[in-house]
């Protein structure tokens, strides 16, 4: 089935990458753009053939991957770069995060519909897009400030404690 092929293709990551968290992290974004764009497409046509599957795989980014990101990101990464932060990026993207988790709960509601084959609320479409493009420019602040902040500034040891976080998040 074609959803079984998308599926397949935007498959979580392995923790065994982990060695490098900040790539790790980074690779998680590049999969994030890829089910934005899903996301894109079945607000676009919530009733097309493939939008049931793509519904129930966004369903569990949402849920359960996402959530693990962000904390990764607030609980982990941010406080070992609080120090760095001369222009208060981090502030900006937990703000973001706060405005994301609102947004989702709308989108989740239109998935749910997605999912069990009905049609979802009218509100649905705008909210999935405004989501899509919100998070996108999330995504590219953190690309555009935080990794290379991140690579500039921890030590070994402090890329070691992120990463078993990390892994122990996902055990
Ligand atoms: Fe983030
Ligand atoms: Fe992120």
């Amino acid at each position: 089935m074609a959803s079984d092929v998308v599926t397949a293709r935007v498959a979580p990551l392995q923790a065994a990458l982990l060695d490098d968290p900040v790539a790790f992290l980074s690779a998680e974004h590049a999969r994030q753009t890829v089910l934005l764009a899903h996301l894109e497409r079945v607000a676009r046509a919530p009733l097309a053939r493939a939008a049931r599957g793509l519904a129930a795989m966004l369903l569990r980014w949402l849920t359960t991957e996402l959530p693990v990101h962000i904390e990764d990101e607030e609980r982990s990464l941010y406080p070992l770069l609080a120090a760095h932060d001369a222009s208060g990026v981090l502030r900006t993207l937990q703000a973001q995060h706060r405005e994301n988790q609102r947004a989702i709960r709308a989108v989740m509601a239109g998935l749910h519909r997605t999912a069990a084959g009905d049609a979802p609320e009218p509100a649905f479409a705008a909210a999935a897009l405004a989501f899509a493009t919100g998070h996108r420019r999330h995504l590219a602040l953190e690309e555009a400030v935080v990794t290379p902040l991140a690579r500039r500034v921890l030590t070994p040891h402090a890329l070691a404690a992120l990463a078993d976080e990390m892994a122990r998040r996902r055990s």
